[in-house]
């Protein structure tokens, strides 16, 4: 498959990207779904591709830099914004974010780079680390409670 620089597999809404129709982009998710927020305004989720991000349909080494950036919540109520924005874990979290990392570093080429966001309300991202099969380089923790976390990593050849 003919495909661009950067992926980022788990897309939702786009909100972090500065430029939501960046054509170096290849956004994904598992969804394509609107919805109204309960302020009014449009929720779309509206992927180039769908796809499984425990399955990628990309070759090795295809990408630069992906931004991986999955549900953090285990429980929350399926009609709730927060759901409607970043959808929930399942009960096979551990094994999903693990075949996650392991799809995100086989589609990076060597030395590229992978971004990951985690917040962390319900797990901690020190739980969640363990299931990359590699080490992160550095991070640092944003937000109002500084539980969100940006993590970079670089496939390391
Ligand atoms: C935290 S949200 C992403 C928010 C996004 N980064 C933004 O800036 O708006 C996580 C997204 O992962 C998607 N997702 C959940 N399971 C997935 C899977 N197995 N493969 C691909 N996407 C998945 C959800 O549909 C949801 O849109």
């Amino acid at each position: 498959m003919k495909t661009k620089k950067i992926l980022d597999p788990c897309c939702g809404s786009k909100m972090f990207w500065f430029d939501r129709e960046n054509h170096d982009v290849l956004f994904g998710d598992i969804r394509d779904e609107e919805h109204t927020l309960c302020d009014g305004r449009e929720l779309r989720i509206n992927p180039d591709i769908h796809l499984d991000f425990r399955n990628m349909p990309f070759d090795d080494g295809a990408f630069k830099l992906v931004v991986f950036d999955p549900p953090h919540l285990k429980q929350v109520g399926e009609k709730s914004w927060m759901f409607k924005k970043y959808g929930c874990l399942s009960k096979t979290w551990q094994d999903d974010l693990r075949a996650g990392f392991r799809e995100c570093f086989r589609v990076l080429q060597d030395d590229g780079i992978l971004i990951f966001k985690w917040n962390e309300d319900q797990i901690k991202t020190s739980e969640v680390l363990k299931l990359a099969e590699r080490k992160p380089l550095f991070g640092h923790p944003s937000g109002k409670a500084s539980k969100t976390h940006w993590i970079c990593f670089m496939k390391l050849s």
